[in-house]
């Protein structure tokens, strides 16, 4: 398929309404986990100018960081640490409006202020997380959990 994306601005609905079928046709027919995990990442960036997202995949004990758009982050997370931790411990997505207001938030950039995680789930167990962090306050809610969790639950985790 072509590379280019088409960038639909307007409200966050229409905008992942317009990205979803996007990332879709990247991934289908590609097998590479690591290729379709950077597409969708890369393709959120662009549509909605995130800060920072990415995924981190359980690699033993641990988080470990996997494809992603922004700045350097933390590399290796453990179980019920941080958001994503938490998110991983709990088997369920985090909205957090204001991450200092988080206990043991793991500040990887001060200039995170938002975040959401949605845990990936497969066979009953989160074999890894989908990371975003904002740049503003209370930039996610119940819309970005819907449509996040959609786009998790979609991709094919199989390597
Ligand atoms: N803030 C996250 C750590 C990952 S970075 O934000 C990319 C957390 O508390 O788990």
């Amino acid at each position: 398929m072509a590379e280019d994306l088409s960038i639909v601005k307007g409200d966050k609905t229409a905008e992942y309404q317009s990205i979803i079928p996007q990332i879709n046709a990247l991934v289908t027919g590609e097998p590479d986990l690591v290729a379709n995990l950077a597409n969708t990442v890369a393709a959120l960036k662009e549509q909605f100018g995130w800060f920072w997202v990415g995924f981190y995949l359980v690699k033993s004990d641990e988080l470990v960081l996997g494809p992603f758009q922004g700045p350097v982050a933390c590399t290796r997370i453990k179980k019920g640490r941080g958001v994503c931790g938490t998110s991983w411990a709990e088997a369920k997505t985090l909205i957090v409006p204001d991450v200092e207001a988080f206990p043991g938030h793991i500040a990887c950039s001060s200039l995170s202020k938002s975040e959401i995680v949605v845990p990936v789930i497969r066979n009953g167990q989160v074999i890894g997380v989908l990371d975003v962090d904002s740049d503003r306050l209370d930039q996610f809610d119940e819309t970005d959990k819907l449509f996040l969790e959609e786009i998790v639950a979609s991709l094919d985790f199989q390597v």
